[in-house]
């Protein structure tokens, strides 16, 4: 099965406004906003839909409270949607498939300058006071049993292991040719769950000044900035009303046929080459004292 991406992702929130509140602030944009259902599209038309907790047609949560309910992936046409349009996979998450709606979106990230190698002539790095987020990159679940999620991906969907700590963590891409990962799978035996889902951007600087710019506006940072070695991306996430952590990401690896996979020993060096617990104070613009909450410390 030839699946290009996330399409959509589908939340089952308790509050409604707040996570309207959210959305707004994150740079998502909205596209249609009602009591009972809000849609926000990423640049490329990625969708974030959000819907009462209680709403009778929404499928059933892996856990209790706000969650992820549903992941729509896309297909590039007709001839390569699969037999069954929706599914239910080993944690209990529901996955459907569609024709994309996204559209190709190219973005330059601020080239870098290195010694005897300038690459940004004439030209300023710049400072973003918003973060405009350009696609859903990728989920990462909590597998209640971690070797039979592993297989729904990889043998039934066809995603290809981009990384791997065996027994614990799985980083799959969904195409052969693509970013690092649109699907983490972490063992959390008989606890399924979201982990988080991330958000592209640009580059550093955005990630940085959208963050900051979040902060500014009183959202909590889970984690972050920092940065993965695997994957290589910058991150920052951040507490919201949707559910687990939502991420801000930029400038992971791009994989091919070439990408030769590693398996790795959890070590916390390995979520985070560096990271900031606390965030950053949007005020201040400096470091806030914190103590590190976010469990991320081995990946
Ligand atoms: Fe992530």
């Amino acid at each position: 099965m030839a699946l290009s991406g996330i399409d959509a992702v589908v939340f089952g929130v308790q509050d409604i406004a707040e996570a309207k509140r959210f959305l707004d602030d994150w740079g998502t944009a909205p596209v249609n906003i009602a009591d009972d259902r809000l849609v926000y599209a990423t640049r490329d038309g990625a969708q974030v839909i959000v819907r009462p907790l209680g709403a009778p047609d929404l499928p059933p949560a892996m856990e209790p409270g706000n969650t992820l309910r549903e992941v729509v992936w896309g297909v590039a046409d007709a001839a390569a949607l699969p037999a069954e349009p929706r599914m239910v996979d080993p944690n209990g998450l529901t996955l459907s498939f569609r024709v994309s709606q996204r559209r190709a979106v190219v973005v330059e990230a601020t080239p870098a300058n290195g010694p005897g190698a300038p690459r940004r002539i004439d030209r300023r790095s710049p400072v973003n006071v918003q973060a405009r987020p350009v696609g859903i990159g990728h989920v990462v679940l909590f597998a209640a049993d971690f070797a039979a999620m592993r297989a729904f991906y990889v043998e039934r969907l066809g995603f290809i292991v981009s990384d791997e700590y065996p027994g614990h963590g799985v980083f799959l891409r969904c195409a052969p040719r693509g970013g690092h990962h649109n699907l983490f799978i972490l063992n959390r035996p008989g606890k399924p769950g979201m982990n988080h889902v991330a958000f592209t951007l640009a580059d550093i600087h955005e990630v940085i000044g959208g963050g900051i710019a979040m902060a500014q506006k009183g959202w909590k940072t889970e984690i972050g900035p920092g940065r993965h070695p695997i994957s290589s991306a910058y991150f920052w996430y951040f507490h919201n009303p949707l559910g687990a952590p939502l991420e801000y990401y930029a400038d992971e690896d791009y994989c091919t046929e070439a990408w030769v996979p590693q398996q790795f020993t959890r070590a916390p060096e390995l979520f985070a080459e560096w990271a900031i617990a606390g965030g950053i104070d949007g005020t201040t613009r400096r470091q806030k004292p914190a103590i590190d909450n976010s469990g991320r410390g081995h990946a």
